[in-house]
């Protein structure tokens, strides 16, 4: 079951200092972007962004395509609000990552931090495959932030799927294959450590269709 009005009432009742995700900044996929130094108009693409710092950042980077998709209209208001002036070069979206009907073969890159971990039923996970391999242009990224093998069982009270880098591999085949991945703790406001892994991807030419493999 896609939680939206658990989201949507989370970020109108609690400040980003009762949130367990928050990040004064996402370090690591900043310097992951910065090393892929993609043209300044590609279409990018942050599934769930809620209220992420990667918006300011990848605007203070020139980035001029940005698709922001949240459940959670309140969190998208107040990113609107946070980067008025940027206005023209974003998209806001609210809706089901894996229902929403995107532009096929568009995107150069995809990111997801703590978003694709909530998709506990293989039906939603193999959406989100047929999702990201229709609209993620060949040669195009896919960063992906889920919560590590050690990573909490829970967040927000939601239950999560917690993953390896060679489970994400597996899954993610034959329409990506791995560029690289690397383990992350993160901080949480509440001085608590969360693990995560962060894996690039990048879209083979072929893959598209039905998802093969089983995430677990
Ligand atoms: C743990 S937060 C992470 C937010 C942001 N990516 C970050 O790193 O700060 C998960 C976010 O995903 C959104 N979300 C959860 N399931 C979703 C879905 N199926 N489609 C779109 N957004 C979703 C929630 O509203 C929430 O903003």
């Amino acid at each position: 079951v896609i939680q939206g009005d658990h989201w949507q009432q989370l970020y109108q009742q609690k400040t980003e200092a009762q949130m367990s995700w928050t990040q004064s900044q996402n370090q690591l996929s900043v310097e992951w972007f910065k090393d892929l130094d993609l043209a300044k108009d590609s279409p990018i693409l942050d599934a769930g962004c809620g209220l992420s710092p990667l918006t300011d950042e990848l605007l203070h980077l020139g980035y001029q395509d940005l698709t922001l998709i949240d459940l959670a209209q309140s969190a998208l208001d107040k990113v609107q609000h946070r980067v008025a002036e940027h206005k023209q070069k974003l998209k806001l979206i609210t809706g089901d990552i894996t229902q929403l009907t995107l532009p096929a073969a568009h995107y150069q890159c995809w990111h997801d931090r703590a978003v694709f971990h909530f998709l506990t039923e293989t039906s939603q996970q193999q959406a989100y495959y047929q999702q990201v391999s229709r609209s993620i242009k060949a040669g195009g990224h896919l960063i992906l932030a889920t919560f590590a093998e050690d990573g909490p069982q829970q967040c927000s009270g939601l239950p999560v799927q917690r993953y390896s880098a060679g489970r994400l591999t597996e899954f993610f085949a034959p329409a990506f294959h791995l560029e690289k991945c690397q383990k992350d703790i993160h901080k949480t406001p509440f001085a608590t450590q969360q693990a995560f892994v962060y894996c690039h991807f990048i879209r083979n030419a072929k893959g598209e269709g039905l998802c093969p493999n089983s995430p677990l």
